[in-house]
């Protein structure tokens, strides 16, 4: 595990961050602190050590998204480098990324501390930090289209789940009133 110092100060805010959300909506503390600090351990991994640690499905040919590679080999290596073996962290930090259709809560306070910590300095990333501490699943949303929005502007290739994710937490909101 190495990670550029500018990445450990991000990974620290976003443990804090969970930490905090994690309080407010009745999640376990502790883990969400574990789950923000350990995110992002494989994101400056250079390709040839990340991909002994992806799943054996995902080739790089037929996966074009290389800049999620690091949420999908880090519960390995978190696994072999430092013996720890918790599938609600596993969970969370294999989302970070992309989101997913099924998002737990725990997902969703892990998702939205990276997008939104403090060191986040894009004009909505106070909103989303603010909303998501009165309702967890407004500020997922939020931070879910801040994240679709930012590929969309830049061209980039948006993961299917992402999308997957958006569908089905939108649909719920709009269900309930509570998006418009
Ligand atoms: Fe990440
Ligand atoms: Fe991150």
């Amino acid at each position: 595990m190495v990670l550029s110092p500018p990445r450990v100060a991000h990974s620290l805010r976003v443990a804090e961050e969970a930490e905090h959300l994690a309080a407010v909506h009745g999640e376990d503390t502790f883990r969400a602190y574990l789950a923000g600090l350990l995110h992002d351990c494989a994101r400056d991994l250079p390709w040839e050590t990340l991909r002994e640690f992806l799943p054996p499905y995902i080739q790089e040919s037929d996966f074009p998204i290389p800049e999620i590679f690091h949420a999908l080999a880090a519960p390995a290596i978190i696994e072999r480098e430092l013996g720890l073996r918790d599938f609600r962290i596993f969970r969370a930090i294999r989302w970070h990324a992309t989101g997913c259709e099924w998002m737990s809560a725990f997902d969703k306070v892990v998702f939205v501390a990276d997008i939104a910590e403090p060191g986040r300095d894009f004009p909505e990333a106070r909103e989303i930090r603010q909303r998501a501490y009165s309702d967890l699943r407004v500020g997922y949303i939020l931070a879910l289209r801040a994240k679709i929005e930012y590929l969309l502007r830049t061209y980039g290739v948006i993961a299917l789940e992402s999308l997957r994710s958006w569908n089905r937490e939108i649909s719920m909101l709009r269900k309930e009133g509570k998006m418009l």
